[in-house]
């Protein structure tokens, strides 16, 4: 950074930054949220520069009612887009990167370096690095840009050996600001507000349907927004008890650490690299510990958040008490940038693990396979009543050959006795089916030896990845007729070619936290999230065909899902693209508030995600149906 080279008004916004602001919260701001864009500063940024203190001003109160807040008839219809004549002027970025600090980044795709058409990159040695990293999360997250479902943005510049084919954008962000400060967040919200730009808010980029890319968007990236702090006994209104507050980038396998290392336990996901503060707790959040605590989106007891016109506030059970509902829930990149947030931590527990996994053999065809499938469903209820958490696989090994298998079952606060006495009936079930299993029994005295010995890093960023995912209420395992209609559908499924990531979870009550929020009722009811990994296709598959692909997808094999499970609905954050009814699916009941509140607090609509709330108000130009991607422009209906 050369301070020298920039303005003098910029100079001052930096500066303006230290003090002091006072908070509804009943932790203290981190010190990158103290760092405050002011009005004072913006005055200053006028006074030198007009047309730049014009991009840069907040917009109107969200409780204001005045005229200006909603779209006018003459607003464009589209969102400016790289090349059109009211595209920021190179001027306009280099004022505006000043005004940030320098924190802004012109986009490179990460796997530019393989490719001819990015001389100023092109490096053999490191496209080779990144081809043999690319499945790898912890490649993508530290890119400014690069979502981990590469389908989505279009495929357009995927690592390669052949260096002569042509990397572009795609989906990607033209720009995105590498954020350290809340005022780098307030800059940023003002100009894309201002200029007619779209925005994005990209943190790990792990939502299955890439929501936090955008063709010619401006992206808020908070992946280097690293603060945690742990509070041994945090007091605020009803809570009393251990608590961390969590900065915007900090990921799963960090706050673990964090709580192993203070005798605690957090509520996190079985990922190692999900963001907490961003998407997890912004879709719902599910868990390991969510049988014994509840969701994610429920540890909640405060948020610090930039809304849309740029102004940043604190959200509890009693400020911003609607946005708080909504934030929890109601899904990212809809009602503002959430800075940190604070959440409810537990006295450690031991956890007991259990793995096996049984085939189609001599011994057991494939009717008794599905049996034993059923078996394990009739059991969902007593495993979850007892606080375990089952993560499991299902997929065809060939025509009429299945395999299952635990990865693991978790008892969550379980002793191996415990565990034992628990799961007995069910595997001498299995035994009277004639399928022998050897069960693998761990213990673990803490939740993170548990996590760590149980999971390595997922696999991402495979070119023609797809899933989509369905919520089964508890009836669906109770009910004897329902669940062999349950297991049909999914059999169906599993036979065409789709692969079966299940969870056997339910969302505990739990008093100690607030539980009212936006999460999608579905979660309340269900006993059962079952994602569906879609048919393989070639990574070479042409559009056709991964459309082709998606469709069945959707309109088959979920549509079983679907049937068996009517009112339900499915988990925002790890489903299909293509879900009919997205409204109801991802959020239930509450979408009717869901969308009046983005009207109150976003009503010019500056955030926009794939299938967020209010997303149905857009479209993105040149779509393929069954396979849309972000590669286009976004307009208004
Ligand atoms: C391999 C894998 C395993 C997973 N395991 C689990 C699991 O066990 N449990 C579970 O619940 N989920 C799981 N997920 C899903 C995951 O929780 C969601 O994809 C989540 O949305 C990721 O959030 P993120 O912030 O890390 O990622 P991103 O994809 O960067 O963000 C997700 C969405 O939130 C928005 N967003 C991000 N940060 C902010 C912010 N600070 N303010 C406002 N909006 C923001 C983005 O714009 C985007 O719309 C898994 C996903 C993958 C790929
Ligand atoms: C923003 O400014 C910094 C520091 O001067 C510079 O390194 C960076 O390249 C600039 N970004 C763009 C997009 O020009
Ligand atoms: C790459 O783009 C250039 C310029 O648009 C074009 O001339 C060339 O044919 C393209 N190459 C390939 C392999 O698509
Ligand atoms: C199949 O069953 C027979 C008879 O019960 C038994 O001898 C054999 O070991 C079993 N095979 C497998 C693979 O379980
Ligand atoms: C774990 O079990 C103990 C004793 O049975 C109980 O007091 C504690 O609340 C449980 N912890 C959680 C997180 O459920
Ligand atoms: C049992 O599971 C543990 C934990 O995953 C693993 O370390 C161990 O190797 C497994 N043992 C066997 C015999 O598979
Ligand atoms: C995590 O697991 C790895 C092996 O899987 C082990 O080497 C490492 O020591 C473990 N870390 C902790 C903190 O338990
Ligand atoms: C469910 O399917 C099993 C076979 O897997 C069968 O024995 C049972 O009668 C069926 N129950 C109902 C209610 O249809
Ligand atoms: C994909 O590659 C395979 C061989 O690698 C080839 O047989 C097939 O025709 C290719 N498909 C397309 C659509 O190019």
């Amino acid at each position: 950074m050369a301070p020298s080279l920039w303005p003098g008004w910029a100079k001052a916004v930096v500066l303006a930054l230290g003090c002091q602001q006072a908070t509804a919260a009943c932790a203290p701001r981190f010190s990158f949220e103290n760092a405050e864009l002011t009005d004072a500063a913006l005055a200053d940024i006028a006074k030198q520069d007009a047309s730049s203190g014009a991009l840069l001003g907040f917009g109107e109160d969200a409780d204001s009612a005045s005229a200006s807040n909603k779209p006018s008839p003459s607003t464009p219809k589209c969102k400016v887009f790289p090349g059109d004549a009211n595209w920021p002027s190179d001027k306009a970025w280099k004022t505006f990167n000043a005004s940030l600090g320098g924190a802004l980044i012109k986009t490179i795709p990460l796997a530019a370096p393989c490719y001819n058409n990015w001389p100023q990159v092109r490096d053999a040695a490191k496209c080779q690095q990144i081809t043999e990293n690319w499945n790898s999360p912890r490649l993508h997250i530290e890119d400014p840009t690069s979502a981990q479902f590469p389908i989505f943005q279009g495929r357009t510049c995927l690592p390669t050996d052949d260096p002569t084919q042509n990397c572009t954008l795609g989906g990607y962000a033209s720009y995105s600001v590498a954020v350290t400060k809340v005022s780098q967040i307030q800059l940023a919200l003002n100009f894309a507000r201002n200029a007619n730009i779209r925005l994005v808010v990209r943190n790990t980029g792990h939502d299955f349907a890439d929501k936090s890319i955008g063709a010619g968007a401006l992206s808020i990236w908070t992946h280097k927004l690293k603060d945690l702090e742990y509070y041994s006994n945090y007091q605020c209104k009803k809570y009393k008890g251990p608590a961390f507050k969590v900065g915007a980038g900090v990921v799963t396998e960090e706050v673990y650490a964090a709580a192993e290392k203070n005798g605690v336990v957090a509520v996190g996901g079985e990922c190692r690299t999900v963001g907490i503060a961003g998407g997890f707790v912004a879709g719902g959040g599910h868990s390991p510990m969510s049988t014994l605590v509840g969701m994610g989106a429920d540890q909640v007891l405060s948020m610090d958040v930039v809304l849309p016109n740029g102004r940043f506030v604190t959200a509890t059970e009693d400020s911003n008490a609607d946005l708080f509902w909504a934030l929890r829930g109601g899904g990212g990149s809809t009602y503002g940038v959430v800075t940190s947030v604070v959440i409810a931590a537990y006295p450690k527990v031991p956890v007991t693990t259990m793995s096996f996994l049984y085939t189609t053999g001599p011994n057991v065809t494939a009717d008794t396979f599905w049996a034993s499938i059923g078996k394990y469903f009739s059991y969902f209820e007593r495993f979850t009543n007892a606080g375990a958490y089952g993560y499991f696989l299902v997929v065809s090994i060939g025509p009429g050959e299945f395999l299952f298998n635990f990865m693991p079952f978790w008892g969550g606060n379980m002793t191996a006795p415990q565990l034992t006495t628990l799961v007995t009936p069910f595997l001498n079930d299995l035994a009277n089916l004639g399928i022998a299993v050897t069960p693998n029994i761990t213990v673990y005295p803490t939740f993170y030896q548990a996590f760590n010995g149980s999971w390595a890093p997922e696999q991402v960023g495979a070119p023609v990845g797809h899933a989509g995912s369905r919520l089964f209420p508890r009836e669906n395992f109770v009910d004897p007729a329902k669940r062999n209609a349950t297991v049909a559908a999914v059999r169906y499924a599993i036979e065409a070619g789709g692969v079966l990531v299940g969870y056997n979870i339910k969302a505990a009550t739990n008093p100690k936290v607030n539980q009212d929020n936006a999460v999608n009722p579905a979660w309340r009811k269900s006993l059962g999230f079952f994602i569906l990994g879609a048919g393989q296709l070639p990574n070479n598959a042409t559009d056709a065909q991964i459309a082709a692909n998606a469709k069945v997808m959707t309109t088959d094999w979920l549509k079983r899902w679907r049937d068996v499970s009517p009112g339900s609905g499915t988990y925002q954050s790890e489903a299909d693209i293509n879900e009919p009814d997205f409204q109801q699916s991802y959020y239930g009941s509450y979408y009717p508030k869901l969308y009046k509140l983005k009207q109150k607090y976003d009503p010019t609509g500056l955030f926009y995600a794939p299938t967020a709330v209010g997303s149905e108000d857009w479209y993105i130009t040149g779509q393929i149906p069954y396979y849309p991607t972000q590669n286009g422009k976004l307009c208004r209906k």
